[in-house]
């Protein structure tokens, strides 16, 4: 794809590379200058930023991780003064403190860039309208989708997450073409559609990108279906910089793109932090190239998945993210990730995507129940096979006996952002 508006997408082979190095070595040098922890970080590992010559170099040094940022809360982690900063955001880290991060000028306008080329390899073009469902705040998905529209050339709409009523009739009187939202907010988005009497299928909408939370292909095929658009993933998180680190092309679904000229991926062993080829599974590290408020290096993001060749550009993509290594569940000895309950179920005909798993530990055992809702039209003499139908594909394909419970519609929570979907409850029952 030559594109004028966006020539960077172009980029590869020895040219990137060459423009990857150059980069690496000033974040790595600034790190090191202006950031104490990296300083005693590479020193305790004996290395200096002298000793990256190439790409490869960076396995020398050393990972950093949510605990390293946390440990200088709140500004500690900033390599620049603190006059510099133009903007902080912060994850919401469920227990207790949150996670900072903090952005130059420079910074803002390298990110609302990026978005504004996602959204591009998205399909869209200046002048369409943009509804942002992203919460704003201090989550970077409203603001860093906002900016990067407006840095787009969009008409932009700051929703925000919530008042689902009021999102449908913003999208119903102002036409939107593009939606970005998280993609379990926007089955709620449906529903509320539907509850209204009006077909989501005859909105305005026909671009959507939907990340912040891992999903799966059966929830793009359920989401481009009721609302007839083209739904593609974008991904990022806060510490390396918020929404529109990778990003789908409308041409080629399969996987986000990322922008490589701003950060290098690496794919490590999530055990043994050894780096494994591209095409392997494990965990996603990035290094920060361009980033002068808060470098990062070798950040260990928990998030499981592989590097594919690019297609639509050069530079390469992720590959679905399974899960988080947090979120994955042990379950009789067995990993599952929600991912895998919502792929499966999504398989039955009479079932709707709102789903939770709840675990519990009765006699030493664990036990997974399912608790999912059927489809609205589905008429209650269809449950019992539609269970038994789930049932037996979690257990032919995860390999763990659940318990199905089909809830009535509308029982289940819905989030106005990021859905949690799984409790448990085994620790407490210990
Ligand atoms: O969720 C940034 C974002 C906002 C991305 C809007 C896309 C759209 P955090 O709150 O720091 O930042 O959460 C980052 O969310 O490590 C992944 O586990 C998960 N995540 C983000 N995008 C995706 C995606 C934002 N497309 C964490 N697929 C990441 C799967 C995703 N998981």
């Amino acid at each position: 794809m030559a594109d004028a508006a966006y020539p960077e997408i172009e980029l590869g082979g020895a040219k990137l590379r060459e423009l990857q190095l150059e980069r690496l070595r000033w974040t790595v040098d600034h790190a090191y200058r202006n950031n104490a922890h990296y300083r005693v970080a590479f020193d305790q590992l004996g290395v200096k930023p002298d000793d990256l010559r190439s790409l490869e170099d960076l396995a020398r040094f050393p990972f950093t991780g949510k605990a390293e940022l946390r440990a200088r809360y709140p500004f500690g982690f900033f390599s620049v003064p603190m006059d510099k900063i133009a903007r902080v955001h912060a994850s919401s880290g469920t227990t207790g403190q949150p996670t900072v991060v903090g952005y130059t000028k420079g910074d803002l306008e390298r990110w609302a860039q990026l978005v504004a080329r996602s959204l591009y390899v998205a399909g869209g073009r200046p002048g369409m309208k943009v509804h942002v469902g992203y919460g704003y705040g201090l989550f970077t998905g409203g603001l860093g989708a906002h900016f990067g529209a407006e840095a787009g050339g969009y008409t932009v709409i700051p929703m925000s997450g919530g008042q689902t009523e009021r999102q449908v009739q913003l999208i119903q009187d102002f036409k939107p073409d593009i939606l970005m939202m998280t993609p379990s907010y926007t089955l709620a988005v449906v529903d509320e559609f539907r509850r209204q009497g009006l077909d989501p299928r005859k909105s305005s909408l026909s671009i959507g990108l939907f990340g912040a939370e891992p999903w799966t292909d059966g929830m793009r095929r359920e989401i481009e279906a009721s609302l007839d658009i083209k739904a593609v993933d974008i991904y990022g998180l806060s510490e390396v910089m918020g929404p529109g680190v990778a990003s789908e092309f409308a041409s080629h679904q399969g996987g986000p793109t990322i922008w490589e000229d701003h950060f290098l991926p690496e794919i490590v062993d999530p055990v043994t932090g050894a780096v494994l080829p591209d095409g392997e599974r494990g965990e996603l590290v990035f290094t920060s190239l361009t980033k002068e408020a808060m470098p990062v290096i070798r950040y260990r993001t928990r998030d499981l998945t592989r590097l594919i060749p690019g297609v639509a550009s050069p530079m390469r993509r992720i590959d679905r993210i399974v899960g988080r290594s947090d979120d994955m569940l042990i379950i009789r000895g067995v990993n599952v990730f929600p991912t895998q309950i919502e792929e499966l179920l999504l398989r039955v005909e009479g079932l709707a995507p709102h789903y939770e798993m709840v675990l519990t530990r009765p006699d030493r055992l664990d036990e997974l129940l399912v608790r999912v809702e059927p489809r609205p039209d589905r008429a209650a003499e269809h449950h019992p096979t539609d269970s038994r139908q789930l049932a037996a594909l979690i257990k032919d394909i995860v390999g763990v006996t659940a318990k199905i419970e089909i809830c009535v519609v509308g029982a289940l929570p819905r989030s106005a952002g990021k859905q949690a979907h799984v409790k448990d409850l085994r620790t407490a029952a210990k």
